[in-house]
């Protein structure tokens, strides 16, 4: 039995059960499972890796995605460079940590990246990153590597560079890729949405929203309402299982 599954501190519907079940199923792999592992704390992580048989990989959710790395054997660079991990691969009983929502994340960008900055210009696009979590990390990382200067939005001012309640209509203006890598507007609360001068959003602003389910977000649905280029997770969600995938696969 190869085994597979996701860690996380609450588990209610899984995208990740659902996508490599009907994978395990599509390429006729009998013998795999994937489970939703609902862990209490991090520290139940170590009983779990030496208790499950067969267990190959498994993915991380919230709130385990920084927390997890003490407890892990091993660090690909990547990971190690964005400071959150979100896949783990087991192999002869040790545990590596990686991260695969910079793949995702890029997978989302990389086709609206040329449309931050008016043609011929030289200035370098900006943008907004709301949250300052793991996954803001892992979408921080792609923005450095594309040369996008951003601002991390937090409640907290230590972990971010501005707070909300800094973000004014010009703020917005200048910003014309705002991400959002917070929760909010995450069903059941769908008619939650990050707290932003909306009508200062145009043509030229794209949004982007982690947050999967719903497809179109509260936060999507006031960017679309001012003209702006709207992109929902479920691309990213993707793009990061396939790569979860191949690292399970590979040799370590
Ligand atoms: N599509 C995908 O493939 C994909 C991949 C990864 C994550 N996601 C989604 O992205 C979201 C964040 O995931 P994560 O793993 O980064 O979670 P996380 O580590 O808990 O980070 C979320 C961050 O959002 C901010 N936040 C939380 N609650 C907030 C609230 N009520 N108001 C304002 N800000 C709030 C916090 O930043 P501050 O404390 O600094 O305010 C927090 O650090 C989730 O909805 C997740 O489903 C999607």
């Amino acid at each position: 039995m190869e085994r597979y599954g996701l860690i996380g501190r609450k588990l209610g519907h899984s995208f990740s059960r659902e996508h490599f079940t009907k994978l395990f199923k599509q390429e006729k792999l009998k013998g795999h499972r994937y489970d939703l592992f609902e862990l209490a704390a991090i520290g139940e992580l170590p009983a779990l890796l030496r208790d499950t048989a067969g267990l190959r990989g498994l993915n991380v959710t919230i709130p385990y995605k920084e927390a997890v790395i003490p407890f892990l054997d091993e660090l690909d660079p990547l990971a190690a460079a964005v400071g959150a991990v979100n896949t783990i691969a087991v192999h002869g009983g040790r545990a590596k940590g990686y991260n695969t929502d910079v793949a995702g994340f890029r997978a989302l960008i990389l086709p609206v990246a040329g449309q931050l900055s008016d043609p011929g210009s030289a200035i370098r696009p900006r943008a907004l990153v709301l949250g300052s979590g793991g996954a803001s990390r892992a979408v921080a990382y792609v923005l450095r590597e594309l040369g996008i200067r951003f601002r991390i939005v937090s409640r907290s001012r230590q972990r971010g560079d501005l707070t909300w309640d800094l973000i004014d209509p010009t703020v917005l203006r200048v910003c014309r890729l705002v991400v959002n890598t917070t929760p909010l507007g995450m069903y059941p609360d769908v008619a939650e949405a990050p707290p932003l001068p909306y009508a200062a959003l145009t043509a030229k602003h794209v949004l982007i929203d982690l947050v999967y389910n719903p497809g179109e977000t509260m936060f999507l649905k006031h960017g679309a309402e001012h003209g702006a280029r709207t992109i929902g997770g479920i691309g990213m969600l993707k793009a990061q299982a396939d790569e979860a995938w191949r690292i399970w696969h590979q040799a370590p």
